[in-house]
Order: structure tokens, then C-alpha cells, then sequence
């Protein structure tokens, strides 16, 4: 089987958008490949964070993890990044084999840049080098991502054939496999669901909370008044329902909506109805797993001690071609 490895950084109570645009699909795929999931922390240091909700987080998104119905953690570890100290090993062997040009393009450096002026700091601007070390850590084979994470594949691939070319031929070169429905708008409708936005609904958000942010949420602009004619192809809300709900109810809301027949509180009703149904086994089981940390805490120590041993392994291959 090929190893897939893939990351995601807790920056905050995972969303809808997160389900969507990646775990959804990434437990769709776990069962098919080696799979390895990590909570990436150390990235998630590159932006300005709270160091005392940083291990919350870190349960959190793991609990949703296991929630959200990945294969047996013996089969499929799940660890956190900075548990297992090879990570931050080989990104600086990478840092030496990259010229700064390489990094420098990167898109997501420049967009973060922007956004975070008043702290541009380096490890920003190394960020795809730890990511690399990540992936090829593990020999990861294949990496499911979101369409903005396949530049920082492609510079995995760069890194691998320079430290190749330069100290031998030893790692492989990584494959992406982008995952669908990445890009899922939050409930302004214009921008990507975030928590930074406060634009998102959570995985583990109490029914009723879903049903408020949804009444609120954003529907087709031009849509003024219940009489009014909509265009569901630039509503969020049929978005949405592509992802909850069945072709009959979508074919519902899109012929509803644009012979003004229904209202977008009839069709948010439905969507309300739909994600509280499928979030909720996954809510349940989550919450579930935060009300034992310590059980929780014990499959990431279980997680971090597998990849330990096969980090351990790699870099044995890469100190000796280093000659460190
Ligand atoms: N950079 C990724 C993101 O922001 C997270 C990540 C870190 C990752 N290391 C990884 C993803 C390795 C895939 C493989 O989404």
C-alpha cells in the first residue's frame, strides 16, 4: 500500500468547511492507503496564537479526528507534529539544500505576509519546508489537500530531487491528490469559511446554534423580498445543500428558488435539518472523546511512538547520506 500522509493545523474548533473540503474526504481515502494524520502545531506557531489554548485545540481537532470515523488508530496513526522531533530535524536539513527564490513564490507566504504584516516572521517563510519534512518524513507517497495546498506539494517535490541531486538518490517524490468542495464559502457568502472570519459554522456545534447561524446566513442578493425570483447557482445556501442533501431536495430548492416558490427560510429549514442529521453521530462521538483526555491523549502518545519509530528510521538513511 502507498503511504499517504496528510496535515491539518489547530488553529480552531474544526468547521464545516474543514469537514467538507478535507476530513470528509481524507477518511474517504484512509482505508485505501498507508495513512498517516498529523496535527500540525508547529505551523500553526507561525501566526499569532494563544499558547494557552494552543493543547485545547490541539484535543479538539483530534477528537473530531476520531469522530469523524478514520480507520483504528493502530492502522491509521494520528499524532501531533511537534511529539515526534525528526519533523523540525529534517526541515532544517532542507532549509540548507533550498535556495530562498523556491520559497519566496509561494503564495500562501504572500497572502499571509500581507495579512500578518505586523509579524512576518521566518518560520512563515520556511513553512513549506516543514511541510515537506512532514510528508517525506514518512516516504508519504500521496498527499490529499485543498487546491490552495498544491504549490507546498510541488516544493516537496522540488526538496526531495535537491536533497536527492545533492546527497543521492533517497526520497520519492510526493504526489497531491486535491480534494473537492476546498473552497466552501462561510455565511457572509463571500469568503472562505474561517474561524478567524467568524464566518463558520463548527463540527461540533449544538443544534440549535446551527439553526440560528443558518437563518442569518447570506442567501442570493438580489433575492430582496419572499417574491422575488432567486439564482441558486450564486447562493451559498444550494451550495450547501449539494453537500447535505439528496437530489430531490436540492432539485427542490433550485426550482423553489427561482420561480420564487419557496422562501430561503423554507430552504435553509431543510439545510438546517440535513447538517444537524449528519454532523451529529459526529458531534456526539466527538464530544464524547474531549470528556476523556486522558483516553484521548494516550492514541495521540500511541500515534506519535509508531511515526517516531519510522521517522527515526529515515533520518538513520539521512544522517548517513549527510554525513552528520
Ligand atoms: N499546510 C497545510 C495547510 O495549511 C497543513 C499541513 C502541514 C500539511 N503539513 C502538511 C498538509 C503535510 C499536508 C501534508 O492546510
Amino acid at each position: 500500500m502507498k503511504t499517504m500522509f496528510s496535515g491539518m493545523q489547530p488553529t480552531g474548533a474544526p468547521h464545516v468547511g474543514n469537514w467538507l473540503g478535507a476530513l470528509k474526504n481524507w477518511v474517504g481515502l484512509a482505508k485505501d492507503y498507508d495513512s498517516i494524520f498529523c496535527i500540525v502545531d508547529l505551523h500553526a506557531m507561525t501566526v499569532e496564537y494563544e499558547p494557552a489554548l494552543l493543547r485545547e485545540r490541539i484535543r479538539n481537532l483530534a477528537a473530531v479526528f476520531l469522530a469523524s470515523g478514520l480507520p483504528a488508530p493502530e492502522h491509521c496513526p494520528l499524532f501531533v507534529q511537534s511529539h515526534v522531533q525528526e519533523h523540525t530535524q529534517l526541515a532544517w536539513i532542507f532549509n540548507t539544500v533550498t535556495p530562498m527564490g523556491e520559497l519566496g513564490r509561494m503564495t500562501q507566504f504572500k497572502d499571509k505576509a500581507a495579512q500578518h504584516a505586523k509579524n512576518i516572521n521566518t518560520g512563515l517563510f520556511t513553512y513549506p519546508l516543514l511541510q515537506a519534512a512532514d510528508i517525506l518524513l514518512y516516504k508519504g507517497e500521496v498527499v490529499p489537500v485543498g487546491e490552495d495546498q498544491v504549490q507546498h506539494i510541488e516544493l516537496a517535490r522540488i526538496v526531495a530531487r535537491k536533497f536527492n541531486n545533492r546527497f543521492g538518490e533517497f526520497f520519492a517524490e510526493p504526489k497531491e491528490i486535491v480534494t473537492k468542495g476546498s473552497r466552501i464559502l462561510g455565511l457572509d457568502g463571500k469568503a472562505k469559511m474561517s474561524k478567524s472570519l467568524g464566518n463558520h459554522i463548527e463540527i461540533t456545534e449544538d443544534p440549535d446554534s446551527i439553526r440560528t447561524k443558518l437563518k442569518g446566513a447570506v442567501t442570493d442578493p438580489k433575492r430582496m423580498r419572499r417574491s422575488d425570483p432567486g439564482d441558486p447557482s450564486v447562493c451559498n445556501m444550494f451550495t450547501l445543500h449539494k453537500h447535505f442533501s439528496t437530489p430531490e431536495q436540492q432539485e427542490w430548492a433550485a426550482s423553489g428558488c427561482r420561480a420564487a416558490g419557496i422562501g430561503c427560510f423554507d430552504c435553509k429549514k431543510v439545510l438546517a435539518d440535513n447538517m444537524i442529521e449528519q454532523l451529529a453521530p459526529i458531534r456526539e462521538k466527538a464530544l464524547d472523546w474531549i470528556a476523556r483526555p486522558k483516553d484521548l491523549d494516550d492514541v495521540l502518545d500511541q500515534g506519535a511512538k509508531a511515526c517516531r519509530a519510522r521517522a527515526q528510521k529515515t533520518m538513520d538513511g539521512v544522517r548517513a547520506l549527510t554525513g552528520l
